[in-house]
Parts: structure tokens; C-alpha cells; sequence
């Protein structure tokens, strides 16, 4: 504090008020810098509170992964930052790093996520093959190899190629590190059980950039609790993988050893909910050994993306899979077995909110609301054309039983353009392979196939013909629909295929260009009936 100066010319009384002034302004000044500190001390302090209530009361909005990076890290660290759950989508997320590393990786976030990568050789190495400063100037994507298991001297369990191993590791690192750097909030990674191969491996990277949340659903998840406790101890694991055509005595397994990734900080073993549409689900889940399941997230088959099978095979008028009261699950059984739910497909509004918390879940699982949002991996052009289509009088979504090569029923919307339109025509080729099937040969070595494939492979392989008749290349075209798709010899670009929820009513209440704050807006709005 400095001190008043004695003036010759005004005596001591003017001293006294030049101090008074000066005390007075000084002490005004303090008490608009305490006030100012206590502000942001409080805001600091609201945020972290409600960052922690988030990691000790399950968030009450999970933004559900949707795949092939519509929900990236950017829309999860969106949702993650204003205190809900934020999901990155794990599937397919290798060759979605490698594809927009060769795409020039706009603003640097790969590279500055991979510089983290604890094993910096491993990092580079993955950026010497795939990064291309000045990106692909039009020319086709660098093939990436197909996902198939290493199985030596006819033994049935192998891992991975080393490379393939690498790619899963440092992409499921990067995505959760994107997601998370810097802030507090809570992150989750989202898988399809039926890409089984890839399952480790991305759990283990997301695990070292230490992901809150895993959510799995297309397939029973059994193994996945076990294995996430593994991983966090860098143990071993092994995941025994679905074989068509397989015998009784056959155990065919993807293998995954963390030791080669030299990482030795402790992992935190994150929540593990696994997607399920039935209570029965819930109850096979819960009687199983060996790990621990934290929650449900129950989804019905209005949903967007793959839906669960229904119980009749029966399909309607317009060939569409029929739900009916089988199809939907018995919350008081699901409430019994003592864990926290939230409630998926068709949630997407502050009434449903509402009416979910009625029903005892904790929360909703919603995708559609922030699939058509800005903040989202869909090409602008797509999300206007659908918005288009919805103001022009309505946007059809399908179910489609038979386009999934999966065998899940897929939603699908019908746009012009892409592969649901009939003047789209595209040439049959499979370089992506994340929906093969593993099926037994006659010598009892592991092969491939996907009904999406040339037909004439497919037929070699010993696929039957009843399933390709409208079977699609979901894989490149959702890689189409994020602008990450293969261009092929002529110079074309692969079709997109575009999948959401049949129920979007809440583009009533959203500006055209909404973004993720505006949509958790809108569904935290106070209701006083829900709906
Ligand atoms: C574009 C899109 C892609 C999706 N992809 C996946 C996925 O890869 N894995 C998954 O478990 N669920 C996926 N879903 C489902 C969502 O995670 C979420 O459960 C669902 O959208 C909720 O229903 P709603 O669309 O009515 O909000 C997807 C949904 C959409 C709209």
C-alpha cells in the first residue's frame, strides 16, 4: 500500500482528505476484487460439485455413442463439460483416426492427443503411417487391414496383428483424451458387442486416458466385466468370440496382452452399463460370474441405430420387424435387481425426461437430439438435407431387417442420395469388414464373411443366399455419412447411410442450428406433467 505524500501548499487538512479519499477508493477496490474472487470461487466451486455429484450420482442425461463417429469426442466433451454423461463412439474408431489423420488432422487434435500416448514410439509410428500434412488432395483413404485374428499352429485364440493392436489402442486413447482434456466432467465410451474383435483393445485405450463409463449394447456383454477388471490391473484378457458353424469343443477367442503397451499408472476401472432391451437380458447379465455391472441402460426399438431383435418374426405390411408387448422390458424386474436405469429410444424431450425419473430410472439415454445437432460428426450437407426433408413434411426412418449384416434390425432414413435411395447404385466391395461374421471352415480354421460382400465370396465361404438379399454395406456407409468415405477407382465417393430415431419431435422446439448446449437446454426445461 503506498502512502500519502505530505503537499506543502494545502496543509494538513487536505492531507487528511487526499487519505481519506485515497483509503476509501483502495478499500472499494478490495471489496470489488474480494467480491469478484468470490464469484468465481462460487462458480469454480458450482461446477465442481456438480463434476462430482456427476461422479458419485450417475449423471441424469447420457448422450448415447453413436457410431461411425456422429458422437466424436467433440460432442462428448461438449456434453461432458456442461455435467451429463458424454459418449464417444468407439466403433470403427481406428480407421476413424486413421482416415482423418490422412485427412490432414484439422486443428491438430489427434496429434496433440497421441503427443499424451505413453508410448511415444508406438505414437509416432501410427503418425508416419497415416499422417499426411496437406491431406489426400482427393485420392483414395490408405487401406487399413481387415480385423482377423493371429491364430498360430491351429490353435484357436490369438490376438490381433500388432499393427491393427496399436491403431484400436492409441484411437481409443485419443478419442477419451479429446473428450476429457482439460475439464472434469465424466466421459463414456460405447461399443458394439458384435465387433468382438475389437473390444479389448479399445477398452484398453480408452481405459489409460481413464474413461469414466463404458456402455455396450448389439450382442450380451457378458465378458466385458471381467475384462475391464483385467485391463485395469494391464492383465491379460481374452474374449470368447461368436462362431458360426462352430462345435461344442471349439473355443475361439480374441486375445489381448497389455504388457507390449508399457504403461504402469494404476487404471481406474470405469462404470460398465451394459444396453439391453429386456428384462431377461438383465437377468442372464446378473446371474453371470465375475464382474461388476453398475447399471442398465434399457432401450426400446424406436431408437436410432441397431435395434434388438423382436421376439416375432413376423414382419408388418410395409416389411418392417413387429414389436409387441414382449418386446418391452418389465422395469419392476429390472428395478429388483438393485441397480440404477436409464431409459432409451424416444426420450428426447423435457416431458419424457420427466416421465422416465417417474418411471425410477436415473436419467435418459438420448441420440437423435444430438445426432442432427451441430456439435455432431454428421456432414453439414446430410443434416441440412434431412432438416430439409423434415420441414418439407416429414423424414421416414425404417426398420430394416435385413440391411444389417449384423442381423439386428437398423434404422434407416430415407434421403436421396444415399444408399437408401434406389437410383444410388453401388459396387459391391468389402475393405472395411467390422460387421464380418466369424464362421468355422471345413478344416476348422476361423474364416470371415458379410452378406454385404461380393455375392460369389460370399457363396464360397458357404453363406447362405436367403441372407444377402438386401443386405448393405453398413460400414462404408456410415463412414460416408462423417465425410471419412472410401473414394474408389472412378473417382466416386462411397453413399451414405444415414440412421436415427423415428420419433424427432423435438426439432419443434430447436432452432435450425442447434447446438449440444441448446438440445441438454431443451431437455432440462422445467415440466409440470410428464408426458
Ligand atoms: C446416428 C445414430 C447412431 C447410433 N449409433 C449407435 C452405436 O454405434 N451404438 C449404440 O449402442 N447405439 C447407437 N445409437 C443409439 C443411441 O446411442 C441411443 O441409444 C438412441 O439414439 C436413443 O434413442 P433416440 O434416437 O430416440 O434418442 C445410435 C443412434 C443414432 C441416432
Amino acid at each position: 500500500m503506498s502512502r500519502p505524500s505530505r503537499d506543502r501548499h494545502n496543509g494538513p487538512a487536505k492531507i487528511t482528505f487526499s487519505v481519506t479519499i485515497h483509503y476509501r477508493a483502495q478499500s472499494l477496490w478490495c471489496a470489488i476484487v474480494i467480491y469478484t474472487r468470490m464469484n468465481e470461487f462460487r462458480n469454480v466451486l458450482q461446477v465442481t460439485v456438480s463434476h462430482m455429484k456427476g461422479r458419485l450420482m450417475h449423471p441424469r442425461i447420457v448422450q448415447g455413442g453413436m457410431g461411425i463417429g456422429v458422437s466424436g469426442w467433440h460432442l462428448a466433451r461438449k456434453v461432458s463439460l456442461a455435467g451429463e454423461l458424454g459418449t464417444v463412439s468407439g466403433a470403427g474408431i481406428w480407421l476413424v483416426m486413421a482416415r482423418r489423420l490422412q485427412d490432414g488432422d484439422q486443428g491438430g487434435h489427434y496429434r496433440r492427443a497421441l503427443a499424451e500416448f505413453p508410448d511415444q514410439a508406438m505414437a509416432q509410428s501410427i503418425l508416419k503411417r497415416y499422417f499426411l500434412p496437406d491431406g489426400r488432395q482427393g485420392k483414395k483413404y490408405r487401406e487399413v487391414p481387415i480385423m482377423r485374428l493371429r491364430l498360430k499352429n491351429g490353435s484357436q485364440q490369438g490376438p490381433l496383428s500388432e499393427h491393427l493392436e496399436n491403431l484400436m489402442v492409441t484411437a481409443g486413447f485419443a478419442e477419451v483424451w479429446l473428450a476429457k482434456e482439460g475439464q472434469p466432467g465424466v466421459v463414456a465410451i460405447n461399443l458394439l458387442e458384435k465387433i468382438q474383435l475389437s473390444l479389448l483393445p479399445i477398452l484398453y485405450g480408452a481405459m489409460i486416458a481413464s474413461v469414466d463409463y463404458v456402455l455396450i449394447g448389439a450382442g450380451l456383454p457378458a465378458q466385458i466385466p471381467e475384462a475391464l477388471d483385467l485391463l485395469a490391473q494391464h492383465r491379460p484378457a481374452r474374449y470368447l468370440i461368436t462362431v458360426e458353424g462352430s462345435q461344442s469343443h471349439d473355443q475361439f477367442a480374441a486375445t489381448f496382452d497389455p504388457k507390449r503397451f508399457l504403461v504402469a499408472a494404476p487404471l481406474h476401472r470405469p462404470f460398465f452399463f451394459p444396453i439391453i432391451s429386456i428384462s431377461l437380458v438383465a437377468t442372464i447379465l446378473d446371474r453371470r460370474k465375475g464382474g461388476r455391472i453398475d447399471g442398465w441402460i434399457i432401450e426400446g426399438p424406436t431408437a436410432g441405430g441397431h435395434n434388438a431383435p423382436p421376439r416375432s418374426k413376423k414382419l408388418g405390411p410395409d416389411g418392417e420387424p413387429e414389436y409387441g408387448p414382449k418386446d418391452e422390458a418389465d422395469l419392476a424386474q429390472i428395478s429388483a435387481l438393485g441397480l440404477p436405469f436409464y431409459l432409451a429410444g424416444s426420450y428426447g424431450g423435457p416431458e419424457q425426461l420427466a416421465k422416465a425419473l417417474e418411471l425410477g430410472a436415473v436419467g435418459i439415454q438420448v441420440g437423435s437430439i444430438f445426432a442432427l445437432s451441430r456439435d455432431a460428426g454428421i456432414l453439414p450437407e446430410i443434416r441440412n438435407a434431412v432438416l430439409d426433408q423434415w420441414r418439407g413434411g416429414g423424414v421416414t426412418v425404417r426398420t430394416n431387417p435385413r440391411s444389417s449384416p449384423s442381423g439386428y434390425p437398423f434404422k434407416e432414413v430415407d434421403l436421396a442420395g444415399t444408399v437408401t435411395d434406389d437410383n444410388v447404385v453401388r459396387q459391391l466391395i468389402c475393405d472395411i469388414g467390422a460387421l464380418r461374421t466369424p464362421y468355422r471352415q471345413d478344416n476348422g480354421l476361423l474364416g470371415y464373411r458379410c452378406p454385404a460382400e461380393p455375392l460369389d465370396d460370399f457363396l464360397t465361404k458357404g453363406g447362405k443366399i436367403e441372407k444377402t438379399g438386401g443386405a448393405r454395406c453398413v460400414c462404408n456407409g456410415l463412414f460416408a455419412t462423417t465425410g471419412c468415405g472410401q473414394v474408389r477407382p472412378d473417382g466416386s465417393c462411397e453413399p451414405a447411410l444415414v440412421t436415427l430415431g423415428t420419433d424427432v419431435r423435438f426439432l419443434h422446439d430447436l432452432d435450425r442450428d442447434y447446438g449440444a448446449e441448446d438440445a441438454l437446454d431443451y431437455l432440462r426445461t422445467p415440466v409440470s406433467h410428464p408426458s
